[in-house]
């Protein structure tokens, strides 16, 4: 069995040491979702790649992943989307501007934007989903000459549960890109559509043989899109899908997060759906 180096261990506590951050905005998303902005007390911005996350640490709470939802062209904010589920995403949901917290990383593989360059890309998120997908957008945004047609679909449980409503309009109101938007249950205020993000895929057109598909959201939603992708043409080495896993050391060290033979904190938590399909097919317990 081999045997970890000094040196290893000694990077490795460099890598689980939390640097100083300080809460600079609070803003609400939906009832249970914020939209935290952070700074670092030393300064040094907390440069990423979309798709990557952090361990965020509540001092005297916990820590827990979670992905950075920020613009990746500039690194000097952290920015966080968190909804609260649990205790520590709820102390996290309830931090005010001026708090301290920890925060270490980034960590895993992010999304392949660059492998979708000169391609067309669809975009499906369901939920909080769109928080990891949010800094691909933006990256895109900034380098549409880039990329080929550009789609994004999203879907949430009803209009009080979208995320990141002002650039969501924004985003439907460009010319050189597709943005569709559902909701399962809608009000007396919706005037869109209501049903799943299967429903809005017909809509989207794209190259079946040049197309990057980026899929975020329930494992239930990413299996169903990718079947209907599939049927389309889009092969599964194409889609890419983030997987979600409970995380102790985000390093590669516990084992926490096994999902058969890949650690999610350092193989993914973007990874191809191409070697995640079968496995995904087996419910987490
Ligand atoms: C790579 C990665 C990125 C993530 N990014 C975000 C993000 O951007 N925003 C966000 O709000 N959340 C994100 N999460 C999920 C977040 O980490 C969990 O919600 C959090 O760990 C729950 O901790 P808690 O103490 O609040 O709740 P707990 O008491 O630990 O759990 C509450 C409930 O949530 C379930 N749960 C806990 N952890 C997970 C998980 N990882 N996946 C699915 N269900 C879980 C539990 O089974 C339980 O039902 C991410 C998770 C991973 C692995
Ligand atoms: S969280 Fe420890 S190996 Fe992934």
């Amino acid at each position: 069995m081999a045997s970890i180096a000094y040196s290893d261990r000694a990077d490795a506590t460099e890598a689980t040491l939390p640097r100083a951050f300080r809460v600079t905005s609070h803003r609400a998303e939906t009832r249970d979702t914020v939209t935290l902005e952070l700074e670092p007390e030393d300064g040094t911005p907390l440069t990423f790649l979309p798709g990557q996350f952090t361990m965020f640490y509540v001092f005297g709470v916990g820590e827990v992943p979670i992905s950075i939802s920020g613009d990746p062209h500039h690194p000097a904010t952290l920015v966080h989307t968190v909804r609260s589920v649990g205790a520590v995403t709820e102390a996290i949901v309830g931090l005010s501007v001026g708090d301290g917290v920890g925060i270490r990383g980034p960590y895993g593989v992010g999304w392949p934007v660059a492998e979708a360059e000169g391609k067309d890309l669809v975009v499906v998120a369901g939920g909080i989903g769109l928080a990891p997908l949010r800094p691909v957008v933006l990256d895109v945004l900034a380098r549409r000459d880039r990329f080929g047609v550009v789609s994004i679909i999203y879907g949430a449980r009803s209009p009080g549960d979208l995320l990141f409503e002002h650039e969501l309009h924004l985003w439907r109101s460009r010319f050189d890109m597709e943005t569709e938007v559902t909701v399962d249950r809608s009000d007396e205020n919706w005037f869109g559509d209501v049903g799943v993000v299967t429903g809005l895929l017909p809509r989207v057109s794209f190259d079946p043989a040049n197309t990057v598909a980026m899929l975020c959201g329930p494992e239930i939603m990413m299996k169903v899109v990718a079947n209907e992708m599939a049927l389309r043409g889009v092969g599964a080495e194409n889609m890419h899908v983030s997987v979600e896993r409970n995380m102790k050391c985000a390093i590669g060290f516990c084992g926490h997060c096994q999902f058969g033979r890949d650690f999610i904190c350092r193989d993914g938590p973007v990874l191809p759906y191409a070697r995640v399909a079968e496995r995904l097919r087996v419910s987490q317990l």
